[in-house]
């Protein structure tokens, strides 16, 4: 490829990566003035004492470079809750890292560790930032479906996918975008599977803290066998409903974080101090902030779903996540990418059309929405999802 005579353009070293189906469906909704229900973010606002407590440090000065791995008082934060939350003992400064974001750090993670030649076990529907992540880094994913409705790991595939090359498992739970969790008896067989091997887990687990029906979350942080051996990752923007903010970490042992380090210095270096500041001293005064957030989701998903009693379209109430697919099989026999774009432009409601995350076309018919969103905007929703 050539421009106007200047240089011949390499080849793209993503050839297949597009525009990202939350652009493209946020896009689409917005030219049709359709409900957006697409892309993972909430229509409501972040608590009103965090977003004080960032005016606060704005307007006080604390507005230059950050720490390279994150605010002290924000690390220790953390380690504090991973403590409580899981029972990991965790060092601040060596083993708790901040980023810009979830997606920061799953970057991060993955060109920390992943060689050309390496395999890494990804389970479809894969979130969509995990493949580009490796290409770049060599590696090649090695992708296992999630069978429906379950959306579980078969662990015998995973034991017939590993190999000497296997250097990274990924795993989501909560998971976007199917909804399901990992529990317990996950975590028992990963532990034996991996057991004398050096394959490397990368969890994300940014809905850590929206998990549904008294289930708990299975962190791999409450493991010291798998933890040993894994970056895990989390979202401030999941859990404060503050996805444009951009903060998460990563905790991980000592000599995967100084790896993990070695790349988030030369990525972003350190993330917004205002921020970081604030976010520390609200997890030090409203501790209890995210032992709301399963029931406040709960009773979002349970009204959607209970809203969608009348419709054509099926469910399986997600367990986690604030996402809900709807299998629409009854309704149509288009492709879900036909019937997304359909439905945004004839019907004025936006989802995500799932196939987008699996490598080859999955045989369920389902579509995502997005039910973090006012309760007048999910009765909208339902209104023109049962008229369907
Ligand atoms: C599964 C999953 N991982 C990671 C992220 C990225 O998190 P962040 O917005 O903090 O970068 C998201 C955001 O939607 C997600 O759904």
């Amino acid at each position: 490829m050539t421009v106007d005579g200047g240089p011949k353009l390499p080849a793209s070293k993503l050839p297949r990566v597009g525009t990202t189906i939350f652009t493209v469906m946020s896009g689409l909704a917005a030219e049709h003035g359709a409900l957006n229900l697409s892309q993972g973010f909430p229509d409501f606002d972040g608590p009103r004492a965090l977003r004080e407590r960032v005016s606060h440090y704005l307007n006080d000065g604390r507005n230059q470079y950050a720490p390279m791995t994150g605010v002290p008082a924000l690390r220790e934060a953390i380690a504090s809750k991973v403590a409580a939350l899981y029972g990991r003992t965790t060092h601040p400064d060596t083993e708790v890292t901040v980023t810009s974001g979830g997606t920061e750090a799953l970057f991060c993670a993955i060109q920390a560790v992943v060689r050309p030649g390496d395999e890494v076990i990804i389970f479809d529907p894969a979130y969509d930032s995990y493949e580009p992540a490796v290409e770049l880094a060599g590696g090649r994913c090695v992708r296992l479906p999630l069978p429906a409705p379950g959306y579980r790991p078969d662990w015998n595939a995973v034991a017939d996918a590993l190999s000497d090359r296997t250097r990274l498992i990924i795993l989501n739970s909560p998971h976007n975008p199917t909804g399901s969790v990992l529990t317990a008896s996950d975590l028992d067989a990963l532990e034996t599977l991996l057991h004398g091997r050096d394959t490397l887990l990368l969890a994300d687990e940014v809905y850590e803290h929206i998990i549904f029906d008294g289930a708990e979350h299975q962190s791999l942080l409450r493991r010291p066998a798998l933890s040993e051996r894994a970056f895990v990752v989390s979202s401030f923007g999941k859990t404060y409903h503050v996805t444009g903010w951009k903060i998460g970490y990563c905790v991980a042992p000592e000599a995967l974080s100084a790896e993990f380090r070695k790349v988030h210095q030369y990525v972003t270096f350190a993330s917004i101090t205002p921020v970081q500041l604030a976010l520390a001293d609200f997890l030090a005064d409203h501790p209890e902030h995210h032992l709301d957030l399963p029931d406040f989701y709960q009773r979002k998903r349970d009204r959607f779903c209970a809203l969608l009693a009348d419709s054509r379209f099926t469910l399986t109430p997600a367990a986690g996540t604030y996402f809900q697919l709807l299998d629409y099989t009854a309704i149509s026999d288009e492709t879900d990418v036909e019937l997304a774009r359909r439905l945004t432009i004839e019907h004025g409601i936006a989802s995500i059309p799932v196939s987008v995350f699996y490598q080859s076309p999955p045989p369920d018919r389902v579509l995502r929405f997005c039910f973090a969103k006012d309760d007048a905007t999910l009765l909208r929703a339902a209104e023109v999802l049962c008229a369907i």
